[in-house]
């Protein structure tokens, strides 16, 4: 069986695809799977669930500190715990996607989440392997040492295109219009926040996803991780 040596790192916005072919690329190289949008979505959920705004940052702070995450990294089955309790679902929904670029966009959230990314990316690494992360600030932050680091892009249309397929797929309403504001907002937030913006890694390979299926991107990603003699 082929086997992923070390980390791979894919970042960019939300709709380009990312989770899905990170998830695939896991499972065909026997990497386990890190989903750290995931852990953003959960402690937004934790500060919605505590009633405190999303735009207070000592509370913010306070409420990630105290909250339980636990991740599992089983591409084929990834999973998301607060507090004991499975979230997978719940941190999908419309409130929790409104407010988690303010709560991402918190230092001290960002400092405690990028901690325990590195523990788990590190514990993971002890296992044969390898490890697929995906976000936004992997490349840049969390592995700035990762043996491949892609930024996967799309036009913010193609992006609002899946992102309401997906919703449709997965029982949520589908409205594009809406869709499509949600991802420019998102986009120019994630990007203009002062602490580990969205931005493509100098040293990572850029990806447009537009015009490309989810097949094509695998291949693509494929021949990237044996140029670069990560497949042993
Ligand atoms: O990938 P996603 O849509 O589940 O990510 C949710 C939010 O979390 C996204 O708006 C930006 C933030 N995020 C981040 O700031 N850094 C990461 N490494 C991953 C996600």
């Amino acid at each position: 069986h082929a086997r992923l040596r070390g980390v791979v790192a894919l970042d960019g916005p939300s709709g380009t695809g990312k989770s899905t072919v990170s998830r695939r690329l896991a499972s065909a190289l026997g990497a386990t799977y890190l989903d750290t949008g995931a852990m953003y979505r959960a402690v937004t959920l934790a500060v919605l669930r505590a009633g405190v705004d999303p735009a207070d940052e000592a509370e913010v702070a306070r409420v990630a500190r105290e909250a339980q995450l636990t991740m599992g990294t089983d591409p084929e089955a990834p999973a998301v715990f607060l507090d004991g309790e499975d979230v997978g679902r719940e941190i999908r929904g419309p409130e929790v996607t409104g407010a988690v670029s303010a709560v991402s966009a918190v230092a001290a959230v960002r400092e405690q989440l990028v901690a325990q990314q590195r523990q788990l990316i590190e514990q993971a690494l002890l296992s044969p392997g390898g490890m697929v992360v995906e976000g936004r600030d992997i490349g840049t932050v969390v592995v700035p040492d990762a043996g491949l680091k892609v930024y996967l892009t799309a036009s913010a249309h193609a992006r609002a295109q899946r992102r309401t397929r997906q919703d449709i797929a997965e029982g949520r309403a589908g409205d594009l219009d809406r869709t499509h504001a949600d991802v420019q907002r998102r986009d120019a937030l994630d990007s203009s926040r002062p602490v580990a913006p969205l931005r493509k890694a100098a040293d990572a390979v850029e990806l447009d996803t537009t015009e490309l299926d989810v097949a094509q991107v695998l291949e693509r990603l494929h021949e990237l991780v044996d140029d670069r003699g990560l497949r042993v």
